[in-house]
């Protein structure tokens, strides 16, 4: 089977995640500015991964754009971010910002745990978080999910488990036995 591993990453988390799925799978990770059409057209199983910046998943324009002529591939997209995979209620906020009704129901999605270094982060970067956090603290009051998103935009974190991989590792597997 084909597989081909195609990632975008701002601060290199998302790449580690690729690499590591990559190495796992025994193929190829790729930066999505790389990635023509005919790349994804002659693989069996797509696997794309962003960073999560303001709820949308960085560069998916090339999965969605595209998505007519590799709507037949088996497509896993991968997400991630700051908030805890654990939040559903979130992620599922997220899959309906960043693909249609159809998209959804044809692709698997999952979401990673990420990392925020603030002392590497842009000036611009550094500025949205920022805004974003002066934003939520003039509020009156927050519900619980904004006081956690306030609280991880204040500061450094480093979620990054390998093991969180494993899951993509078995859909791909699910799909070569099929
Ligand atoms: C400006 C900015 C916006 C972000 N927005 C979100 C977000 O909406 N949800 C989230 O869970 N994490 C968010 N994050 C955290 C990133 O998703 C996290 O740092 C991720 O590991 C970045 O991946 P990358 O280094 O591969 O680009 C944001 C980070 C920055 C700097």
């Amino acid at each position: 089977m084909n597989i081909i591993v195609i990632y975008k990453s701002k601060y290199g988390t998302t790449k580690q995640y690729a690499e590591w799925i990559a190495e796992e799978l025994g193929c190829e990770a790729a930066e999505a500015s790389r990635i023509k059409i005919d790349d994804m057209e002659s693989c069996d199983v797509i696997v794309y991964g962003g960073g999560l910046y303001a709820e949308c998943i960085d560069g998916i324009a090339l999965i969605n754009k595209n998505y007519d002529r590799i709507k037949d591939k088996n497509i896993i997209v991968f997400s991630v971010g700051l908030t805890d995979p654990g939040f559903k209620k979130y992620y599922d906020t997220v899959a309906e910002k960043n693909f249609s009704s159809e998209v959804r129901d044809n692709i698997q999605i999952f979401n990673l745990p990420g990392k925020m270094i603030i002392d590497e982060l842009s000036l611009p970067h550094r500025g949205a978080l920022k805004a974003l956090r002066a934003f939520l603290k003039a509020k009156p009051s927050l519900s619980p999910d904004m006081q956690m998103l306030l609280d991880l935009c204040g500061e450094s974190n480093d979620f990054v488990d390998k093991n969180a991989i494993g899951p993509i590792i078995k859909a791909v597997r699910d799909i070569e036995q099929v």
